[in-house]
């Protein structure tokens, strides 16, 4: 055999679960029609399709809002004693979905499940007049899946069994572009496991790891690896605990989350300043950065476009890689429960994730648990 059927045969051995982006993530909250009004006034997403009674659903209903590449579904139970409604019971409002945007939705499923996925949902075509969409899935991390979305035959709102959706608020968009990365919290013992699933079930590969010497305060520690997929389109930083002397904020998420789940979703905005200046206007929250952080940010990072003053003043923090520096920040948990919430990141070169941050976060983190009881 030729080196170059060798090498094509290597590369298509590779790319068996082409993926070309995130589709969607989809939250199951107990309120979606407020949670809806919420992305849209506070966030400045757009409404784009709803789903509900009122297109023949009986028994949940869910509203679809965008920004740019990013959608969000946010769906909520019409009744008692269903799927969503003990989702929420247990785990409070958080992301059940992280959809997957792929080619062929049968082939993407199947793949996966003969290299050991659980099956979630079996391929299934849906149709309307605007065309078909094909779905199907796979379990991951605690009560989290994964759904692969062809829907290169539909044209038309979102996907069959939506209907295009006015919500007369006027949204005001900030800037947000697409997902940069989503974290997955799990169990003590399991990140290893979710590493090999994602490089054996969904050929992803291992880009970065910090043990507990690269995360850990005096308090807490943590351990993550980052998994990212052939084009590096979507990255999956997988954290789990590490021993400190109090509980860490894995400890606390797993704790109120009720298991592994969607720690942070970390979405990119092209100027962070203007996202970040609009959003506090809007009363989001951030965690609050020490000053003593920007004593020693042009020390640490060196030269930069923006004003430290700037910076402090708003709470982004900026880290430096091989390649050039991001700027990222961090909302408090969006919902009751210390469980999710969101990164504003913009990357300015920058290929990694803000490791140098993590001592001054974590040591922000430790005072919000401080404050709940729960350090
Ligand atoms: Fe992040």
């Amino acid at each position: 055999m030729d080196t170059i059927t060798e090498e094509k045969k290597t590369k298509d051995a590779e790319d068996f679960m082409p993926i070309m982006g995130t589709d969607y993530i989809e939250l199951y909250v107990s309120n979606s029609k407020q949670a809806a009004y919420y992305y849209q006034t506070a966030f400045g997403f757009e409404a784009h399709a709803y789903a509900g009674l009122e297109t023949g659903l009986k028994d949940r209903e869910s509203y679809v809002v965008i920004q740019d590449k990013v959608r969000v579904v946010l769906t909520s139970p019409l009744k008692s004693g269903t799927e969503i409604g003990e989702h929420i019971d247990k785990h409070g409002d958080g992301v059940k979905v992280i959809a997957l945007w792929v080619d062929d939705a049968t082939q993407a499923y199947n793949e996966a499940v003969n290299r050991g996925a659980k099956s979630y949902m079996e391929p299934r075509e849906e149709k309307d007049d605007h065309g078909k969409g094909v779905r199907s899935g796979i379990h991951i991390y605690g009560d989290t899946v994964h759904i692969f979305v062809e829907r290169k035959d539909y044209n038309g709102t979102f996907l069959p069994g939506y209907r295009k959706w006015d919500s007369g608020v006027e949204s005001k968009p900030i800037g947000l572009k697409y997902i940069d990365h989503m974290v997955g919290n799990v169990e003590l013992g399991q990140m290893n496991e979710w590493v090999k699933f994602y490089q054996d079930v969904l050929g992803f590969k291992q880009i970065l790891s910090f043990d507990d010497k690269d995360i850990s305060t005096k308090y807490t520690a943590l351990m993550s690896k980052v998994m990212s997929n052939g084009n590096g389109r979507i990255k999956f930083p997988i954290n789990e605990p590490a021993a400190g002397i109090k509980k860490s904020q894995v400890d606390e998420y797993l704790e109120f989350y009720q298991g592994s789940g969607v720690q942070h979703v970390a979405v990119a905005t092209d100027n962070i300043i203007k996202t970040i200046a609009e959003l506090r206007s809007r009363g989001i929250e951030f965690l609050n950065i020490p000053d003593t952080y920007y004593y020693e940010l042009e020390d640490r990072v060196g030269e930069i476009e923006e004003k430290t003053a700037t910076l402090r003043e708003l709470g982004i923090l900026v880290d430096r890689d091989d390649e050039g520096y991001l700027l990222q920040i961090f909302t408090k948990p969006i919902q009751p429960r210390p469980t999710m919430f969101f990164e504003i990141i913009q990357r300015k070169g920058a290929t990694s994730f803000g490791k140098g941050n993590f001592k001054a976060l974590f040591e922000a983190i430790e005072r919000e648990q401080e404050l709940r009881g729960t350090l």
